[in-house]
């Protein structure tokens, strides 16, 4: 089969699994992350398959959802890419990315991740990429209109020094999670075009919060 043929059939899989998905991680994020690796991998020598496959599919199955169960992402990434018949080597590397993201964001990990590869890195700069800039922003509020919380509280400063576990119980306004997480993303990056992507989403957040200061103290 066809690269192209593989990629459309996945994207297909995608869209009919994640179809109730929540909309912080719905097939939309799935395709800017895939957008964003694709520009990204550009000026890089990958496999550009997997970097497709890995960004198509690395929230296949969020743990968050599946009462922390880590091994049901990338077990369905497996069994759906065996049954259109992908190489074995192309679905291993997947496989791996998807196991590599999902333990990044687990709670309960005790070991660092093994698993390293410049595929790896170009999507996780991809996912990170959309948790910036207006897109990020959007995100950011809707978590927290979700989860009811304030916009901002100028008597709540943002605390840097919490646990994840104190961080996921945390009920503080949204405004403190750009500088809890959404602002130290861009020096977390992994690749050139990554890194240069950030700085922009990060400039335009910085002038964000300047204007929603302004206009919070009416000065604007
Ligand atoms: P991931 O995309 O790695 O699964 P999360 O599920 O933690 O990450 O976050 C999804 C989106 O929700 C991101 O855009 C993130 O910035 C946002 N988000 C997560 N935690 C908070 C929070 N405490 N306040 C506001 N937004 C949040
Ligand atoms: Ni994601």
């Amino acid at each position: 089969m066809k690269d192209s043929e593989i990629i459309s059939k996945t994207i297909a899989f995608v869209k009919e699994t994640l179809k109730e998905a929540e909309g912080g991680h719905d097939w939309f994020h799935i395709e800017r992350v895939y957008l964003n690796a694709q520009r990204i991998a550009q000026d890089q020598e990958v496999d550009l398959l997997v970097v497709s496959l890995g960004a198509l599919l690395h929230d296949i199955a969020d743990a968050k959802f599946h009462d922390g169960d880590e091994s049901i992402g990338p077990r369905i990434a497996q069994d759906f890419l065996k049954s259109i018949g992908v190489a074995e080597k192309t679905i291993c590397h997947v496989v791996n990315i998807i196991n590599n993201i999902s333990f990044k964001n687990s709670l309960e990990k005790k070991v660092e991740a093994q698993f390293l590869s410049t595929e790896l890195m170009i999507i996780q700069d991809a996912d990170r990429l959309d948790a910036l800039g207006a897109i990020g922003i959007a995100r950011a509020f809707n978590y927290g209109g979700f989860k009811n919380r304030e916009l901002y509280n100028p008597d709540i400063a943002p605390n840097l020094n919490m646990t994840k576990e104190e961080y996921k119980k945390s009920n503080a306004p949204t405004i403190n999670h750009f500088y809890e997480k959404l602002l130290l993303l861009k020096d977390k990056m992994n690749t050139p075009m990554g890194t240069k992507m950030a700085e922009e989403r990060h400039g335009f957040m910085l002038n964000y919060l300047e204007q929603f200061y302004n206009e919070w103290k009416g000065t604007l």
